[in-house]
């Protein structure tokens, strides 16, 4: 049997990317996947997996509603819910802007919480009672400082602890939730980055040269699946906790 079969799942920031990598392998697995994202591309990779699409900006309250409303409306219930939108930002510290801090916590931390308020409202009224499991995109930067993320680090450490009060206050009616902290892993994300510098193949190899596993990871592969397993009844006795893919970043220094 898929491992997914019956389940009713929601990822967020599908049209790119790791949502796009998690949303294939829930398609694959059985599940009814919808996609959200504030890009309409979503539209057209929806098509492609065999998943919906509906448009969201997550910061937004009344969006959540209106999503969990419409999902619910054609498919009953809510399983699992990838709370995967996020944007990258570096800056030192003193040279952030206050407008730049706020945007970052806005898109990575209000609307992960946002997404966490109405999953477990709806989870809360699943037919055949409460389940579901929340997987929150959290990144090795929500582990450990990097020079350069005081608003992207602080956004995905507040979505670390956000998750395990989360897991903690529905441990025991079946909800779930955990977070995933990804390394670097090669998703469009990364093109801002690559744009800035003249030789982006140059500035790729010395990323990859730092990872102790020696390359980038995949989308599809080192997240989805990851991703898939949360998602699943296989991980029913987990909750609260940290999965961290990252091809050994976190090990420490050599
Ligand atoms: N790629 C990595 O190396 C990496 C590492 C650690 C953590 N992450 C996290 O994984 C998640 C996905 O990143 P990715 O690499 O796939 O990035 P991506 O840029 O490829 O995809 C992100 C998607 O989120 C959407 N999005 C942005 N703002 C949104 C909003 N306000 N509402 C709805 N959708 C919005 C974008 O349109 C895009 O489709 C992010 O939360 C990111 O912080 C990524």
């Amino acid at each position: 049997m898929a491992r997914l079969a019956n389940k009713v799942a929601l990822v967020t920031g599908g049209a790119s990317g790791l949502g796009r990598g998690i949303a294939q392998r829930f398609v694959e697995e059985g599940a009814t996947t919808v996609i959200t994202d504030v890009s309409e591309q979503g539209s057209d990779v929806a098509e492609s997996l065999g998943a919906t699409f509906l448009s969201q900006d997550v910061r937004l309250e009344e969006g959540w509603q209106r999503v969990m409303a419409d999902v619910v409306e054609r498919h009953g219930r809510l399983d699992v819910l990838v709370n995967n939108a996020g944007i990258f930002s570096s800056c030192p510290v003193d040279e952030t802007p206050l407008d730049e801090w706020q945007r970052v916590l806005d898109v990575n931390l209000t609307g992960v919480f946002l997404g966490c308020k109405y999953a477990v409202r709806q989870m809360k009224q699943n037919s055949g009672g409460p389940s579901g499991s929340i997987i929150n995109l959290s990144s090795v930067v929500g582990l450990r400082g990097q020079l350069g993320g005081a608003a992207y680090g602080a956004s995905k450490g507040g979505v670390r602890l956000l998750t395990k009060t989360v897991a903690l206050e529905n441990a025991r009616i079946g909800i779930r939730c955990n977070s995933i902290h990804p390394g670097v892993i090669d998703t469009p994300i990364m093109d801002p980055l690559f744009a800035a510098v003249d030789d982006p193949a140059a500035m790729r190899a010395r990323i990859e040269e730092t990872l102790p596993i020696g390359y980038m990871g995949d989308p599809t592969r080192d997240i989805g699946n990851l991703a898939l397993y949360l998602a699943s009844d296989e991980s029913v006795y987990i909750t609260g906790a940290e999965m961290v893919a990252d091809g050994g970043m976190t090990i420490g220094l050599p």
